[in-house]
């Protein structure tokens, strides 16, 4: 997905797509809608696939991580000025008019409520994205796989299923992650971070690799629940019933708690010139 507030412009990614690869374009709107339209109509002319409008991001949060790390001061106030174009009052009525603009399937990025979800259904949008940005806007908002657990048992209830497709993101970091959300009936996963710290750890080598090992984890997984192909994952195959209840804590991983090999720290020996 080809965001509005990339650090290389959005010919540039277009130009780097290699042979079938589908590109969707992220769309922060315009208050200035004659710019939005021309962002629009031209990711649409250089073939992009999809057009993912965010709808949770009428301003952007306090992010006070970014704010205080000294050397990325800049960095967060840059962000908010970059991002001061964003309309605030954008809204469904506006829905119409992507349409009248665009062929494009229409995605709404950043729905946090069953209740949007069908509403998105009716107003005839293709898609949705249930996130909450990866966290980075409202404190509290839920996430997103509780919003999904809650979301396809309604759409199925009013034979909605098939009118959208359901995506989501946030938190998934593993592949395990990945089936829990098409076994309850997204249609694919949004990755962020995973791929940001592949790539400036280790450059196009470490995406590759990120890459590589969800590929392999979600081979095993799909393998050990005895699925061998995804359509075969469904709800029947998870367990839901704490996802709700926030008591449940994230896993600690006890190797560093001496269960296999204790951190061998060398003898230190005391040179026989020393007078120490
Ligand atoms: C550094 C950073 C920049 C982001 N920029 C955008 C953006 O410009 N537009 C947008 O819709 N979402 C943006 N997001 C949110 C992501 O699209 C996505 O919802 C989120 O990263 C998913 O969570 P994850 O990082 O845990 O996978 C950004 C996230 C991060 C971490």
């Amino acid at each position: 997905m080809i965001p509005t507030l990339a650090s290389c412009s959005f010919d540039e990614i277009v130009d780097a797509a290699r042979g079938a690869q589908v590109q969707w374009l992220q769309l922060y709107v315009n208050a200035d809608r004659a710019i939005t339209e021309r962002i629009v109509r031209h990711a649409e002319a250089r073939g992009c696939k999809g057009l993912f409008i965010t709808v949770d991001a009428p301003q952007l949060g306090r992010r006070e991580k970014d704010m205080r790390t000294g050397r990325r001061r800049h960095v967060a106030g840059a962000a908010r000025a970059i991002s001061s174009f964003i309309d605030p009052s954008l809204a469904w009525a506006d829905i119409p008019w992507f349409r009248s603009i665009t062929s494009m399937p229409i995605v709404l990025k950043g729905v946090q409520r069953v209740e949007d979800v069908v509403k998105a259904a009716e107003c005839g949008v293709q898609g949705v994205v249930l996130s909450n940005h990866g966290g980075r806007q409202l404190d509290f908002a839920r996430s997103a796989v509780e919003v999904l657990a809650e979301t396809m048992p309604v759409l199925r209830s009013m034979g909605l299923e098939h009118k959208l497709e359901v995506y989501v993101d946030g938190g998934v970091r593993r592949a395990t992650d990945i089936l829990k959300a098409l076994c309850l009936g997204a249609k694919g996963v949004g990755i962020g971070r995973p791929f940001l710290y592949a790539m400036s750890a280790y450059g196009f080598d470490g995406v590759d690799r990120a890459m590589q090992l969800l590929r392999d984890e979600l081979e095993m997984g799909m393998r050990l629940i005895g699925c061998t192909s995804v359509d075969q994952l469904n709800p029947s195959l998870i367990d839901t019933r704490n996802l709700g209840s926030h008591i449940t804590g994230v896993p600690v991983d006890s190797l560093g708690h001496k269960v296999y090999d204790a951190l061998a720290t060398p003898a230190w020996k005391t040179p026989k010139s020393s007078k120490l």
